[in-house]
């Protein structure tokens, strides 16, 4: 066999990074077992009545000890701080009911649900204090790992800081067939990243930086800083959600070790897929799964970016450089049993049939997209047939990162044009994608089919504080 240069300068480069992180130790970490046990959030499956499957989600205020020895005020979903998980499946009829029991506005959002205008949950939804909303839906698309988050005009950002989000594991028939680890909190693990900055009195620092809004320096796993997970199973799948507002996290292993992704925002990859890390914006899910050693303990970090997302280093810090511990996996017993190849193909994948649909530019400039700031007022675009349509999205400034989300669709990145970063990750069915500075990404765009010319659906970027200062479009299904 021949000689493999590539293999050889990888294996060199991961050991001088290894030698130097011991070196200077920049991480925040801590000895296993002295963490705080990672908290799991409630699992709901809401109750089947008339064969709607119906949830009920209160937004209330509250407080919580976030990091030792001071009290946050806080805001959560039926509690202090985040919100259950929802448990779909896909093929229900689905129904949720949500009250406001804070003393403003707000909207909550399905985020990657394909779904009926009304019922997305946009800022044309708005919920006002002390009223309810509710959602209802027949699920149509695969399983997959979403969320929910509130979406009111301008205030996205601060809502979700604050605490309002919460994770949506939707199954069907063929995800709970796969041999996958599926026990929630046991093997499957909710792992909700957030980050924010604190006061000294233990309040959340609240004010907006100009370049970086409401970007935190202490990063929180399902609210818990400094968690330690302590296994039960040698395999375990985490599904990872930035629920950050700003901050990219590069998700690895402290070991450097490889892992696999097995699905991206949308659903299942077409085979599980061996990495080193995954970079993941704002908004963006992966589900991964890590075969842990008895005995053994590893961290799941977030590494510095190697090119810094193509972001000159001399310009604004948006954090590709930082490292953190987000937690410590602490390997089970040696009792635990072995665990078989994970499945060689997951579903059966397809690429979007692209022929003669209509094409898209989109352009992000600061805050702006084309030109524009977002307008409630204003639809931007109506789509009137039921077919794919082709977006091109560019990033045009030169030294900030931005991502593009669109709502009631999941797409498939199909071309990168000046790829000015190779940590972005385009693989997979997603529906937030990062984008790198004077980049431009052609995306294959499969939309929910439900008509309503009154009511838009937004795209875009997902950094919540460009969204909330226009970065945003609307358009209508009819
Ligand atoms: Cu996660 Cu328009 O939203
Ligand atoms: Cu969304
Ligand atoms: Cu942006």
């Amino acid at each position: 066999m021949a000689f493999d240069r590539r293999t050889f300068f990888k294996g060199l480069i991961l050991t001088t990074s290894a030698a130097f992180l011991a070196a200077c130790s920049p991480r925040n970490s801590w000895e296993a077992g002295e963490g705080k046990p990672l908290f799991i959030p409630p699992l709901m499956e809401g109750e089947f009545e008339d064969s709607v499957r119906r949830f009920e989600l209160t937004a209330q205020a509250g407080s919580k000890e976030l990091i030792d020895g001071s009290t946050t005020p806080t805001w959560g979903f039926n509690g202090d701080f985040l919100g259950p998980t929802l448990r779909l499946y896909n093929g229900e009829d689905t129904a949720i009911t949500v009250h406001n029991e804070l003393d403003e506005m707000t909207t909550i959002h399905w985020h990657g649900m394909k779904i009926p205008a009304r019922f997305d949950g946009g800022p044309h939804s708005p919920i006002e204090p002390g009223q309810s909303w509710e959602a209802r839906w027949g699920i149509n698309q695969p399983a997959s790992t979403m969320w929910y988050h509130p979406h009111p005009h301008m205030k996205t950002a601060l809502h979700c800081y604050r605490g309002l989000a919460g994770m949506i594991i939707l199954d069907d028939v063929h995800s709970v067939a796969l041999g996958l680890p599926q026990q929630y909190g046991v093997d499957d693990i909710p792992v909700v990243v957030t980050d924010h900055k604190f006061n000294s009195d233990g309040t959340f620092n609240e004010e907006n930086d100009p370049d970086l809004g409401l970007m935190g320096d202490t990063p929180l796993v399902n609210g818990i800083h400094q968690a330690d997970f302590a296994a039960t199973t040698r395999r375990v799948r985490l599904r990872l959600l930035n629920g950050a507002t700003m901050r990219f996290f590069n998700f690895a292993l402290s070991t450097g070790q490889p892992f696999h992704v097995i699905a991206t925002d949308n659903g299942f990859l077409q085979s599980p897929l061996e990495v080193e890390s995954v970079l993941m914006g704002p908004g963006e899910r992966a589900e991964i799964v890590i075969d842990l050693v008895p005995g053994e303990t590893i961290q799941l970090v977030s590494d510095p970016v190697e090119d810094n997302f193509g972001i000159p280093t001399d310009g604004t810090d948006f954090g590709f450089q930082d490292s953190f511990v987000l937690m410590n996996l602490i390997g089970p017993t040696e009792e635990s049993p072995a665990v078989p190849p994970l499945p060689e193909e997951l579903i059966d994948d397809y690429e979007l049939d692209i022929e003669g649909a209509p094409e898209r530019e989109f352009e992000l400039d600061t805050f702006e997209i084309n030109g524009q700031l977002m307008d409630m007022d204003r639809i931007d675009f109506r789509i009137t047939h039921d077919g794919p349509e082709v977006w091109k999205v560019t990033n045009a400034n030169v030294d900030w990162p931005h991502n593009f989300h669109i709502h009631n669709a999941r797409f498939q990145v199909i071309n990168v044009e000046n790829q000015n970063s190779d940590a972005m990750a385009t693989y997979g069915w997603r529906d937030t994608v990062g984008i790198p500075p004077e980049t431009t990404v052609t995306l294959a765009v499969e939309f929910g089919q439900y008509r309503d010319p009154e009511i838009p659906y937004m795209y875009h970027c997902h950094m919540l504080y460009h969204e909330d200062e226009g970065m945003m479009g609307q358009f209508t299904m009819e």
